[in-house]
């Protein structure tokens, strides 16, 4: 054990059951809350095909059951269909997380030759303009709808993810009435989360709390809607955290069912620990069991030995995990400290104040720093 990054293995740990496989951080688009890190741009490589088989081998191994093949954007990868074709093999229920760019009639085809379950497309807005403004890309939001509807008559369930935030929440009853038109199986109404560029733009990004209210009402009436007409499209509302009292359980806890693999074969907890001054792992360097079991970045934040006050002595604490390290970090400088979207922590006045900024004047669209090479932050 003589590397400093591992630590002896708890045997109290158990497997992951979740792998994301980040295949790259190239992307067409430029959203200002993209959730790869600031510093994009400094990390070019990526795994090989073998490597990533490799990977996914060792994770299924594990006992990882799921997995999800995301970027960036995962179809500039022309082994896609290949990764796909062997995450199969192996026995994975696969997800394609994509912006849809990059997809074409013939390559939905071999996707589903490959075996892959299921795809899941994201929206930035109900019309092309907003959208258009969001994406940096004026012909993205009329591909998607084309590709959305390709995916659903090529039998896949199909999932749409729209991010919300404060330019586009007013417009969710066009948005939703978007995703029916489309065939959604289900939609995803994720409000923006505040990480890497999300939390650089989070002064033009997050929505008031009249915002929310009105679009928590426009979500129960559509669903309402939906049901008189037999119409099976689920709606899942994600309220900002910004917006809450007590924190999520973050992944379900640090370590605990869900790992990240980024492009160059970093290992991580979830896919914006990037940000945190941590070192972590990488494949093929360590095996994926060595980092899950035994690395220290891995069990830093596992159980509760590491939990300052209030999270203590708390009888949340083992339901929220102290809430999330990288929202801790990101607003108050400690990785350690209790989530300050927790009313209990002594940072929740962090809160408070975004959210009275919120209520405010914000930034206009045109104001926001667009995901972007060239001010990918190098820290
Ligand atoms: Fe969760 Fe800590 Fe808040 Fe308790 S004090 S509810 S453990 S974040
Ligand atoms: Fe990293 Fe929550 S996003 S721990």
């Amino acid at each position: 054990m003589s590397d400093p990054r591992m630590t002896p293995r708890d045997h109290s740990v158990g497997a992951p059951l979740w792998l994301l496989a980040e295949l790259t951080y190239r992307c067409p688009l430029q959203c200002p809350y993209c959730s790869n890190p600031l510093d994009f741009a400094a990390h070019r490589d990526e795994l090989s095909t073998d490597e990533w088989i490799e990977t996914m081998r060792q994770a299924r191994a594990m006992g990882a059951v799921q997995l999800g093949f995301s970027g960036g954007e995962p179809l500039v990868r022309d082994d896609l269909e290949a990764l796909v074709a062997e995450a199969r093999q192996l026995g994975f229920y696969t997800n394609l997380i994509t912006s849809g760019l990059g997809l074409d009639e013939a390559r939905i085809v071999a996707l589903r030759e490959a075996g892959l379950d299921h795809i899941q497309i994201s929206l930035q807005a109900g019309d092309a303009e907003v959208a258009a403004a969001v994406a940096g890309s004026p012909k993205a939001h009329a591909k998607k709808l084309a590709m959305a509807r390709a995916v659903k008559s090529a039998g896949y369930p199909m999932v749409l993810n729209v991010v919300l935030h404060r330019h586009n929440i007013d417009d969710l009853d066009a948005i939703i009435a978007l995703c029916d038109d489309l065939g959604a199986d289900a939609v995803e109404l994720a409000n923006c989360q505040m990480y890497g560029w999300a939390q650089l733009n989070r002064a033009g990004l997050l929505p008031s709390r009249a915002q929310i209210e009105a679009a928590e009402a426009t979500t129960a009436r559509w669903r309402a809607t939906l049901a008189a007409r037999g119409r099976d499209m689920r709606l899942l509302f994600v309220v900002p955290d910004y917006h809450e009292d007590r924190p999520k359980a973050c992944m379900g806890g640090w370590g605990a069912i869900f790992m990240t693999v980024a492009p160059d074969g970093t290992v991580l907890p979830c896919h914006s620990a990037r940000d945190l001054p941590m070192r972590f792992p990488r494949v093929p360097e360590h095996s994926l069991a060595a980092i899950w079991y035994e690395s220290a970045a891995f069990n830093r934040f596992r159980g509760d030995a590491w939990m300052p006050a209030p999270c203590r002595d708390c009888d949340e604490r083992h339901q929220d995990h102290g809430g999330c390290r990288c929202q801790a970090y990101l607003l108050t400088g400690d990785l350690s400290a209790t989530d300050p979207v927790c009313d209990r922590s002594p940072d929740h006045h962090l809160i408070e104040a975004a959210r009275a900024e919120a209520d405010g004047e914000a930034r206009s669209l045109g104001e926001l720093v667009s995901r972007n090479a060239r001010e990918s932050r190098v820290f």
